[in-house]
């Protein structure tokens, strides 16, 4: 069977020269696979490199060792276009495109040569809680917890195999936030899409994973069941503080 998804001894060095540090690199030999879809919550204290990370998985930034595969292919033999829309980044600060909310929905999927699929749009607007917003609106002036979430929409409208989710619901209030919650968890359901989903919200990564990815001192020091994980047994889960 093939894998899904695997990233085999990657590393991240830091960047500059003339910053002291005790170890070369901000992560360092990361492996683990995804043998088929899963929901995975990405967890760590503030600097650990988590979004980095994610957007070194999305090809944003170039790795400095190792090999990331996506059905058996790797991102060096597919093109980045591709890559990109089967494993996609929803960035932890979200960036609107110059326009109004309908323009964003829609140069996302021009830019990866996809049709516009307005019913779509309408559904996952409707889904996490936007039915009601005019798409005429200009996306400048959208609250931030509307700009993330018309991030997060225009990308699953590429309807890719993996989701890399930063954050994705930090501004949001509790109905908003289990609003998307129960979408993310829907499309895994019903369409096998898996995620690898950085939160600081313990309770959010109990009820969205299956599996844990803890990562400390630039190693991925955990990869556990979630339950596991959160019944502390572990070994590793007493130094886990986040
Ligand atoms: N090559 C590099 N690429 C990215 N960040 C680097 C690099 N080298 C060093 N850094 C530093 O490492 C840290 C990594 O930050 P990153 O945003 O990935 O962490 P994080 O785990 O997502 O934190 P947070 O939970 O606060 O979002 C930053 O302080 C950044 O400046
Ligand atoms: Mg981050």
């Amino acid at each position: 069977m093939t894998t899904l998804f695997e990233i085999k001894n990657i590393t991240k060095n830091y960047w500059g020269t003339n910053e002291e540090k005790y170890r070369p690199y901000l992560f360092g030999n990361i492996t683990a696979v995804l043998q088929k879809a899963e929901r995975i919550a990405l967890l760590g204290k503030s600097g650990q490199g988590k979004s980095t990370l994610l957007r070194t998985l999305a090809l944003l930034e170039p790795l400095d060792n190792g090999v990331i595969s996506f059905n058996g292919v790797s991102a060096k033999e597919m093109d980045t276009q591709h890559w990109r829309m089967n494993i996609a980044y929803v960035a932890q600060q979200s960036i609107m495109l110059p326009g109004t909310i309908e323009d964003n929905l829609q140069t996302v999927s021009k830019l990866h040569n996809r049709s516009f699929d307005e019913g779509l749009a309408k559904e996952l607007m409707k889904d996490i809680g936007l039915e009601h917003l005019e798409w005429s609106k200009k996306a400048k002036d959208l609250s931030g917890g509307e700009k993330q979430r018309i991030a997060l929409v225009r990308t699953l409208l590429l309807d890719p195999s993996i989701l890399l989710l930063d954050e994705i619901t930090s501004s949001l209030d509790q109905e908003s936030k289990e609003l998307v919650e129960q979408l993310l968890t829907k499309l895994h359901m019903e369409k096998g899409t898996s995620f690898i989903w950085v939160t600081h919200d313990l309770e959010q990564a109990k009820k969205i994973s299956e599996r844990v990815w803890y990562m400390e001192e630039g190693k991925l020091a955990i990869d556990s069941s979630t339950e596991i994980f959160f019944e502390n047994r572990h070994p590793f889960s007493e130094q886990v503080m986040l």
